[in-house]
């Protein structure tokens, strides 16, 4: 059967160049980083030859790039590094409704610790108001955190002029980078913004590595406390293949990011016209001008999310949900519902996510056996009528 893997989103397949590079790392370079012997040595020369990797990828410098075990942690270090080094000056944090649960969960612990947190609500598109933002930005405000790209909706908020904003008023600016490099151009100081979160396996990298931009000037509490690994702000044996294997594939992106846009979002495009052209009762959800290459979320009339992606993985595609599944219940995913609209629509949304390794037949493969699934749940759906 064939096997369509369009769920590039929750994580990707590993680039084998990737994974070339990151084995001598597990069997003869295995030495540990903070030793000074030459295995060390050794192990220590890949580490920094990654950092230059990951640091060229987004314009930043060696210095700046602090590596974690992924986008959850370096999240969590930039709200919680600042929130708590810069307690002194406010207490207050600023992010949006429709933020990755490892920014929201880490405000809502936050707060649970004393700080406060106003969360920005999106309009039907899922965009932030930049007068809306200007407003919400306090005399306490110490941190505003706000993603780049959405990973539901693939939404692309404008960080420039945010970040922009935040400066004026001395506000530190962190970016959840996540769903985007690689993806389409990230550069830090285009940016300017002082933080950013990016993560390995979301880019054919491996998964349980990542990195965290700290602009330098910006000094952050650490998450962890240990070692005086990576400058003392992530202390913890350097997890060496990992690292090297984000360096590695911040390098392959970087020549990939050429056409990527083009080559991807012309399959995302045709996927999505596809669909919206031979099954009616379909919306896209979120901005279609403002998004990145690589996604699609469609919501699909009187079909539970569920069930079709159920459907479709029988057919042997792999996609997502924009719902999520919290103790057996399904409820809308909180993207969706901040976008606001009917939730019996949000449960029937599907998100497609590619990847530079999707091919055109693979989206005819999907695009040819989609309608006939839809087809078929619907005429045993009562809630559906044509029209
Ligand atoms: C936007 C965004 N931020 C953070 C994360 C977490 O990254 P990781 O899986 O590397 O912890 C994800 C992954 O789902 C994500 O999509």
């Amino acid at each position: 059967m064939q096997q369509v893997y369009l769920d590039n989103n929750a994580t990707t397949p590993l680039d084998p160049l990737v994974f070339e590079a990151m084995k001598p790392h597990y069997l003869e370079d295995f030495g540990n980083a903070s030793s000074i012997h030459s295995f060390g040595q050794k192990a220590s020369s890949a580490v920094e030859r990654a950092r230059s990797q990951v640091a060229e990828l987004i314009g930043a410098r060696t210095r700046e790039i602090v590596f974690t075990s992924g986008g959850t942690e370096a999240d969590n270090a930039a709200l919680r590094g600042v929130a708590t080094h810069h307690r002194s000056r406010g207490n207050h944090i600023l992010t949006a409704a429709t933020e990755h649960s490892a920014v929201l969960h880490t405000c809502e612990q936050l707060e649970r610790e004393g700080f406060r947190v106003s969360c920005l609500p999106v309009d039907r598109e899922g965009m932030i108001s930049l007068d809306q933002f200007k407003e919400a930005i306090e005399d306490k405000t110490t941190l505003i955190s706000i993603m780049h790209g959405n990973n539901e909706i693939g939404v692309i908020q404008p960080i420039k002029e945010m970040a922009a904003i935040a400066r004026e008023r001395e506000v530190l600016f962190h970016t959840d980078a996540v769903q985007t490099v690689a993806k389409i151009p990230v550069n830090v100081a285009e940016l300017g913004v002082d933080l950013l979160s990016l993560s390995a396996h979301k880019i054919h990298g491996p998964k349980g590595v990542g990195a965290l931009y700290v602009r330098s000037g910006v000094s952050i509490d650490p998450l962890l406390y240990g070692g005086s690994h990576e400058r003392s702000r992530r202390a913890g044996t350097l997890n060496v293949p990992g690292i090297v294997g984000l360096g590695r594939t911040a390098e392959l992106a970087k020549e990939a990011l050429k056409d990527f846009s083009t080559r991807v979002g012309a399959l995302r495009d045709r996927l999505e016209k596809g669909i919206l052209e031979q099954i009616p009762g379909t919306v896209v959800n979120g901005s279609k001008s403002r998004r990145v290459p690589h996604l699609t979320n469609i919501s699909f009339r009187s079909i539970e999310g569920e069930a079709l992606l159920i459907s479709l993985d029988f057919e042997g595609v792999a996609v997502s949900t924009g719902s999520a599944c919290a103790s057996g219940t399904v409820e809308p995913s909180h993207v969706l519902t901040a976008l606001g609209g009917k939730p019996q629509l949000h449960k029937s949304a599907i998100r497609f996510s590619l990847s530079r390794m999707n091919t055109e037949q693979e989206i005819n493969y999907v695009v040819s056996v989609l309608p006939k699934i839809v087809k078929r749940m619907r005429e045993v759906s009562p809630s559906y009528r044509v029209g």
